[in-house]
């Protein structure tokens, strides 16, 4: 890891102007991270609670498993460290475990989910943040975790409009000592923060600008004029809901676009496929919850 001299500023790429796709990934250093994940063990699509859902499809579990334990051995290979946390039944969604809370500093904010058909999973993976170390603050408010709450350097991004509502990100910021950035998400196939943008490392993301309300696209502009804008087809395959360790970034095999820009920044894209889970509205970032 380097040091930074001074402080980053967000949006702001490494490099000297007019710098090379080669000169770039020079820059681009991996942290090893610490991930938690959840077999989908008992996955199924018994409801649909978002616009990718069909409440009765079939969905095959050995398949999914297999996706997943590649997504799990893709992060093993890079380098970084994951935990497992087991499976209940009956809670079908409980492999996108990036909804279970928002770990900073050894603190975790817990999910309070808001349909009754993922209520259940908050308790289960609070207790698995009490039992492994991580102290929970709770808030009274609806928030999903790292669906609507994405870390970006010293900031954290947050979503509503579907999910997690705005009085959680107030409570974010008063738990956790982040300063929180609200951004207004007003389509419903992007009802999670995730779908609609990636952190690359600590001052880059990606995101889809239709996802976003007037205000919150004027924001993110002002934030990351040097983001990387996704178009429609990725965007489409839940291209945005990638996990970057500051140099890999590991997004669905079927966003090629999002690839080509992000090695065009001298990122190294690594792609997964997870086509049997993105029945259920995920990708790898959904699988993926950072303990940090
Ligand atoms: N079926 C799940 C839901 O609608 C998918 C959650 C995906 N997770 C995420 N981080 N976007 O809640």
């Amino acid at each position: 890891m380097t040091a930074t001299p001074s402080a980053p500023r967000l949006g702001r790429v490494p490099g000297p102007a007019g710098a090379t796709p080669d000169d770039l990934r020079r820059h681009r250093t991996a942290r090893p991270r610490r991930y938690l994940m959840c077999p989908p063990e008992h996955f199924a699509l018994d409801y649909a609670i978002n616009a990718w859902m069909t409440a009765g499809d079939a969905v095959d579990v050995v398949r999914a498993t297999a996706q997943w334990q590649a997504l799990r051995d893709t992060y093993t290979a890079l380098g970084h460290e994951v935990h497992v946390i087991d499976p209940v039944p009956g809670l079908p969604d409980m492999v996108f475990a990036a909804n279970g809370g928002l770990v900073v500093d050894g603190q975790v904010m817990p999910a309070r989910f808001r349909h009754a058909e993922r209520v259940g999973e908050g308790p289960v993976y609070r207790e698995w943040f009490r039992r492994n170390g991580f102290t929970p603050l709770d808030s009274p408010h609806v928030s999903e975790g790292e669906g609507d709450f994405l870390v970006v350097g010293r900031y954290v991004l947050a979503g509503t409009g579907f999910r997690t509502h705005h009085e959680a990100h107030d409570d974010a910021q008063e738990l956790l000592g982040r300063p929180v950035v609200t951004l207004r998400l007003v389509d419903p196939r992007f009802y999670h923060l995730d779908t609609a943008l990636a952190v690359l490392d600590d001052e880059t993301v990606a995101y889809y600008p239709p996802a976003f309300s007037p205000g919150s696209l004027a924001a993110l502009r002002l934030l990351f004029p040097d983001a990387v804008v996704a178009a429609e087809p990725d965007a489409m395959v839940l291209g945005l809901n990638a996990v970057s360790d500051g140099r890999h970034v590991v997004l669905p095999d079927t966003a090629t676009g999002l690839a080509a820009q992000v090695a065009a920044r001298g990122f190294v894209p690594v792609p997964v496929d997870l086509s049997e889970l993105r029945k259920a509205g995920g990708g790898p970032k959904c699988c993926t919850l950072e303990l940090r």
